[in-house]
């Protein structure tokens, strides 16, 4: 044999290949023996094309032997196939490949679980795959997953320092940057007791770097926060964090982003956004989608019932709105159809989120049809279906209470309906930005005001005045940019003055020793000529997810985390030695 060198990549032969002969490499993803013919579907990186050995070859013999995820070396001649034998499904489906000379590079012991096929199954092993992820992502769908996320992040970089950005790094042993979440420690030998913090996210040393004056900086940076894990959040993740000089509104940032992503999206998905996108304040959010991101790709919008139900007499009614709260509802088309059990299902659901319980009424061609219809007169009732705009066949349901309980209720219901009657059409992108976020959120575990976003995000300047005497209505510089209804980055024109941020952690409770002790390296380096900034983080393992059509953002992170924050390949956390605390000054409790 001769040196072996590759020739060709699997899933690129085509028929313009026919009658050339190829060295190829790679896995062998499934074998079929047909009496005396043998087909084994080989695979690399770039896809599978289709062996072939007859009994008269002498490869024939060891071609017996291959096993599932063997290692193969193999020459040979490519062939157009037989019209019968087309694949139409395989890019590489009109040839195959007559094997001359194949050589087995390295065994594979049988994995334990099967790579060629997505068997739904196989979701529930998801510790087995993780445990074996370099197997895991062998699988076809996650290597197309890995291929996007670098062409997306290189068409970043290069739009990002087209247009004047730098790529800078930023320390990951560092001091905490309050993003909500729990931090993560790294115990210091050097100073025994003190530990430095994995950032939450680049925030202050992105600032620092507009004071430092690079004007415009970018990182494709990996965050750390220990917080309740879901579909879309992990413990490491990434962000596009970027930061901007001398911009006094969102509107040069926003107008970036959009144009990034509409140049992303039109590149690698072919598909053509409208620009700009649309803009919802959150308090328009919450008003009528329940939620401050809210997934636009559907109706089923939240009502103000209020006004129609002052005159009922139903005691929730009056007492709701005695005390301020609100009556709102959504109207599901065709919902009349429900069942009283599907419908004490979704009270259930309704109660677990927080509401008292959950009213409803059927509009149907004999009427309405309602566990309260006493207390809607036939005027109540078609003043109801006039403000829910319900035809006859559809079903109104009513959450009654205070109005934040409402809408999130509601919020969460408007999803869970439309999952359920499937409304939700694929294929379709609809990008928001939610604009006017209050600058502060009441804790009411803590007792304080709490930042919406994070403590360096700017009080609109109309609302400056409202700081000191009704903080909980002062708006801020801030947006968020919401993909069909996931959180796809948020955002801020930055305070730039010493005096504003020393006001801002006094609001939140902090006293001057704590502002000093936890900040005061940001403090002073706003007394030094910071320039007017603001930026934006996008989440990238989140676009990605969506680019990809992924439901989970595991599937464009190479090794994830459980649900635990657990990682079962490494075993990662785990204990480490007497000495290495020892060196730590460190006692396990
Ligand atoms: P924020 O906290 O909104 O802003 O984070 C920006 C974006 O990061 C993504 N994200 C996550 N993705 C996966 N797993 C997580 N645990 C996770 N947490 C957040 C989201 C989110 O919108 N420093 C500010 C940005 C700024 O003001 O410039 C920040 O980090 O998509």
């Amino acid at each position: 044999m001769e040196k072996m060198e590759r020739t060709a990549e699997c899933g690129k032969l085509t028929k313009g290949d026919v009658g050339r002969k190829v060295s190829l490499m790679g896995w062998v993803h499934r074998r079929r023996d047909l009496g005396g013919l043998i087909f084994i579907d080989l695979r690399d990186r770039s896809g599978i094309v289709q062996l072939l050995f007859s009994p008269e070859q002498s490869a024939h013999a060891l071609a017996r032997e291959l096993n599932r995820e063997d290692v193969i070396y193999a020459h040979g001649m490519v062939v157009a196939r037989s019209p019968e034998n087309i694949n139409p499904k395989l890019s590489t489906g009109e040839v195959e490949v007559r094997v001359e000379e194949l050589k087995i590079l390295n065994r594979a012991k049988t994995p334990p679980f099967a790579i060629d096929i997505m068997d739904p199954a196989q979701e529930t092993q998801e510790l087995v795959r993780l445990e074996y992820r370099y197997l895991d992502l062998r699988r076809p769908e996650l290597q197309k997953n890995f291929a996007l996320r670098h062409r997306v992040c290189l068409d970043i970089r290069n739009f990002l320092s087209e247009r004047g950005f730098y790529e800078i790094e930023t320390p990951m042993l560092t001091k905490s940057t309050p993003e909500g979440a729990r931090d993560y420690l790294v115990p210091s030998r050097t100073f025994p007791g003190k530990f430095f913090a994995l950032p939450q996210s680049p925030q202050l040393f992105k600032q620092l770097l507009m004071i430092a004056g690079f004007e415009k900086y970018f990182q494709i940076a990996r965050c750390f926060r220990d917080e309740d894990l879901r579909a879309d959040r992990q413990p490491e993740f990434t962000q596009l964090d970027l930061e901007m000089s001398f911009v006094f509104d969102e509107r040069p940032i926003t107008e970036l982003i959009e144009e990034l992503i509409s140049f992303l999206f039109e590149k690698h998905l072919s598909v053509r956004l409208g620009l700009p996108f649309p803009r919802l304040s959150y308090a328009e959010a919450l008003d009528r989608y329940g939620s401050d991101k809210p997934d636009l790709r559907f109706g089923l919008e939240l009502r103000d019932l209020s006004s129609v139900l002052t005159s009922s007499e139903f005691r929730i009614f009056t007492e709701t709105l005695k005390s301020g709260g609100v009556i709102k509802g959504l109207v599901l088309p065709g919902g009349a159809k429900y069942s009283r059990s599907q419908l004490t299902e979704l009270e259930k659901q309704a109660q677990a989120l927080g509401a008292q319980g959950l009213l409803w009424a059927k509009f149907t061609d004999q009427g309405l049809e309602s566990p309260i219809a006493k207390f809607l007169n036939a005027q109540i009732a078609s003043d109801l279906q006039k403000a829910a705009q319900a035809h006859p066949g559809d079903l109104v349901v009513m959450i009654a209470g205070e109005r934040a309980m409402t809408n999130k209720v509601l919020g969460a219901l408007r999803l869970e309906l439309a999952r359920r009657e499937r409304l939700i059409p694929k294929d379709r992108w609809e990008f928001c930005w939610v604009v006017d976020f209050p600058l502060f959120q009441w804790d009411d575990q803590e007792q304080r005001l709490v930042s919406e976003h994070h403590p360096f995000t700017s009080p609109k300047a109309s609302d400056l005045e409202l700081l000191e005497r009704e903080p909980l209505k002062v708006r801020a510089n801030a947006y968020d940019l919401v993909l069909n209804g996931v959180e796809l980055g948020g955002g801020s024109i930055r305070i730039h003055t010493r005096e504003l941020q020393q006001k801002i952690f006094d609001l939140l409770g902090l006293t001057r020793e704590e502002a000093e002790a936890k900040f005061g390296f940001f403090l002073r380096a706003l007394e030094y000529g910071a320039p007017p900034h603001g930026g934006i983080a996008l989440g990238l393992d989140r676009l990605i997810m969506l680019m990809a059509g992924a439901d989970s953002i595991r599937d464009v992170i190479t090794f994830p985390k459980t649900s635990t924050a657990y990682c079962p390949l490494t075993g990662a956390p785990m204990e480490v030695s007497e000495k290495q605390l020892r060196e730590l000054g460190i006692k396990i409790a």
